[in-house]
C-alpha cells in the first residue's frame, strides 16, 4: 500500500493508540489530520511526528459535538481536497456499576465513543464514495463482544460500533471503500489513569502497548476484513464466548464481579 499521498484523519490523536498510529502514518508519509479535543496535547504530538517530514493538521475538535465534527471535516476538505483513511478512536470510559453510575456519565461515553464516530463516518464517507476509494478504521475493543460488569456503558458502546460497522461493512462492498474494525485487549495508555479505574485489574501480563496497536490499525487500513482483534489468538476466546456462551459467560461474569467487589472496599 503506497500511504505518501494519502489523508489520514485520526481522531483521538493526543495520546495512547491514537498518537502511535500517527507516528505509524507519518512514518509513511501520509497528510495526518491530528484530531481531539486539547490543542496543546496535539502540538506536542505534531512536534513529535515532524522529524518525518510528513504534512501534518491539527485541528481540536470534540467528536461528540456534530457541529464541530462537520467543521473539522470541511477544513480537512477544502485543505487536502480529499480524505482516504479515517480512523475513529476517540473514546474513554469509566469504571463502575450501572446503579452507582450517573446517567450523564453513561450518555457522555456513547456520545464520544458511538456518536462520534458515526458523526465522522458520516462527513467524511461521501468524499470517499465519490473517489471510490477510501477505508475507515473504527478502534472498538474486545468489549465489543463481551458485556464486562463494571463497563456497562463503554461495553454498549463498543457493541454498538461493532454493529454499525458490520452494517456498513455489507453496504460498502464494491464501492471501494472499506471499514474494519480494530479491537484489541487492555492497552497501556491514559485510558485507564481515570481515577474511576483506580481499582480495575489493569497492566496485567496479557495488556499491550499502544504502538502494538497502532501497527494493527494501519494494517487494518487496506484490510478486507470487518475485524481485527489484537492480539489474533484472542479470537478464539471471541469464538468460544460466542459458541459456548452459557460456559463462557459464568466465568467471565464472576471474576469481573469479584473485582467490582474489591473496588467497593477502597
Ligand atoms: N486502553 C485500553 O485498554 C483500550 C482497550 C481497547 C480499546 N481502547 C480504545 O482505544 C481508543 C483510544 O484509547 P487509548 O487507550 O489510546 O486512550 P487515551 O490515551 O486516553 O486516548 C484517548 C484519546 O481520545 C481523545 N478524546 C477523548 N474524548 C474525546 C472527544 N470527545 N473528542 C475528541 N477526542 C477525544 C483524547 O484526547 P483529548 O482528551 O485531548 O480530547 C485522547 O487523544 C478508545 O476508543 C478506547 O476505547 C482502549
Amino acid at each position: 500500500m503506497k500511504y505518501s499521498d494519502k489523508v489520514v484523519v485520526i481522531t483521538g490523536a493526543s495520546s495512547g493508540i491514537g498518537e502511535d498510529s500517527a507516528v505509524e502514518f507519518a512514518k509513511r508519509k501520509s497528510k495526518v489530520v491530528l484530531v481531539s479535543r486539547t490543542r496543546q496535547n496535539l502540538e506536542t504530538v505534531a512536534k513529535k511526528i515532524t522529524k518525518y517530514n510528513s504534512e501534518i493538521l491539527v485541528y481540536p475538535c470534540d467528536v461528540s459535538q456534530k457541529n464541530q465534527v462537520e467543521q473539522m471535516s470541511r477544513t480537512v476538505l477544502d485543505k487536502f481536497g480529499r480524505a482516504d483513511i479515517l480512523v475513529n478512536n476517540a473514546g474513554f470510559g469509566i469504571y463502575g456499576p450501572v446503579h452507582e453510575s450517573k446517567t450523564e456519565e453513561i450518555e457522555s461515553q456513547m456520545a464520544t465513543n458511538y456518536f462520534g464516530m458515526v458523526y465522522c463516518t458520516k462527513a467524511f464517507l461521501p468524499k470517499m464514495l465519490e473517489q471510490k476509494s477510501g477505508h475507515i478504521v473504527n478502534v472498538a475493543s474486545v468489549a465489543a463482544s463481551f458485556g464486562i460488569p463494571g463497563i456497562a456503558p463503554y461495553c454498549a458502546s463498543k457493541f454498538a460500533m461493532l454493529g454499525f460497522s458490520e452494517s456498513l461493512y455489507h453496504e460498502l462492498k464494491g464501492t471501494g471503500v472499506g471499514v474494519t474494525v480494530v479491537s484489541p485487549i487492555m492497552v497501556r495508555t491514559n485510558f485507564l489513569k481515570h481515577q474511576s479505574f483506580k481499582s480495575f485489574p489493569k497492566y496485567s501480563s496479557m495488556s499491550l502497548s499502544s504502538s502494538i496497536v497502532a501497527k494493527a490499525v494501519v494494517k487494518a487500513s487496506y484490510s478486507p476484513r470487518l475485524e481485527i482483534i489484537v492480539p489474533s489468538f484472542v479470537r478464539g476466546a471471541v469464538w468460544l464466548k460466542q459458541t459456548f456462551p452459557y460456559l463462557i459467560n459464568p466465568i467471565l461474569g464472576a471474576a469481573f464481579r469479584k473485582a467490582m467487589k474489591t473496588r467497593k472496599m477502597d
